[in-house]
């Protein structure tokens, strides 16, 4: 990436008016380079990527990729499959956002779908195998400016908030308060996830420091998600799983570019939960 990454991070947001004018050639490969290398997740799991762009004055690519109305104007999507595994939604999401970041230091714009999009449209675009998921795409194009972008959804979810850290770091237990001062260099990487999106902006990220062990643990909101009937009449995947591959992105891009090594693990230490929606999921052991 051209820019820092806190600061790529920072820039992103959830885009839904587009320019109606195709990507240009340029951005379209750059992009399309990113997205073939993109094909291992950090837990393994392989998967691949495509970006469907309208050309100039042609946008039959994008005939029948449908958005419910919720997107308006875009002249690309990303779409994506991974291989059925354990952490399949979570490697999906890392590697979606690793390419959401990458179009957003191209100076795109970019919105997750995991909800509004023709599943079995865009999972015939790529060709979707038995043994391959794709929980989510991703729309992307050249961001509109101005008064019309006024955007009812990000302020309906209130997209700007973010819970503050207290309520989603700790340390040695759940409830041990991790003062910014106290995690150190680690301050950014964990800022860097506050900012994350979300799916309905739930941020369900809560991670607990032990030394230098950072344990991500998902906690499950009420009512939404995997279990819930909404989730279950609409077919929608386990997207707060998904949404701890986005928070495993932000931190590792970060802790890298701060120069802190570290490497991904998936082995419990088994913490007193708060509750029963709490699970474990994976440590990044600094
Ligand atoms: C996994 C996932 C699925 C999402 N699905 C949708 C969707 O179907 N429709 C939509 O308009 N926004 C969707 N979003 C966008 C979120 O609503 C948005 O990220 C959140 O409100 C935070 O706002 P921000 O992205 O502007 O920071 C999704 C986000 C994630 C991470």
């Amino acid at each position: 990436m051209q820019k820092p990454v806190i600061e790529v991070i920072r820039r992103r947001f959830s885009c839904r008016t587009y320019l109606d004018e195709p990507i240009d050639d340029q951005r379209q490969r750059r992009l399309t380079e990113f997205l073939s290398a993109n094909s291992v997740g950090p837990l393994g799991t392989r998967a691949r990527f495509a970006l469907i762009a309208a050309t100039s004055g042609d946008h039959e690519a994008l005939r029948g990729l449908g958005t419910y109305g919720f997107i308006k104007g875009a002249t690309g999507f990303v779409i994506g499959a991974a291989e059925r595994s354990p952490k399949d939604l979570e490697d999906f999401g890392y590697l979606m956002e690793h390419a959401i970041l990458f179009a957003t230091d191209l100076g795109l714009g970019t919105c997750w779908l995991g909800g509004t999009f023709s599943r079995s449209r865009f999972a015939e675009k790529i060709k979707l195998r038995r043994e391959e998921i794709a929980p989510a795409v991703t729309a992307v194009g050249r961001i509109a400016q101005g008064p019309q972008t006024r955007d009812w959804i990000r302020e309906r979810a209130r997209g700007t908030d973010r819970l503050p850290a207290e309520q989603l770091f700790f340390e040695q237990q759940f409830g041990g308060p991790l003062p910014a001062a106290a995690a150190g260099a680690y301050a950014s990487p964990l800022e860097a996830v506050r900012w994350a999106p979300s799916a309905s902006n739930k941020q369900p990220w809560r991670i607990v420091r032990i030394e230098n062990a950072f344990h991500f643990h998902l906690a499950r909101t009420p009512g939404y998600g995997k279990g819930s009937v909404l989730f279950y009449l609409m077919q929608f995947a386990d997207l707060q799983r998904v949404d701890l591959g986005i928070a495993m992105c932000h931190f590792e891009l970060t802790a890298r570019e701060s120069g802190l090594a570290g490497r991904w693990v998936v082995q419990d230490p088994n913490i007193a939960k708060p509750d029963d929606r709490t699970e474990y999921i994976v440590s990044w052991i600094g």
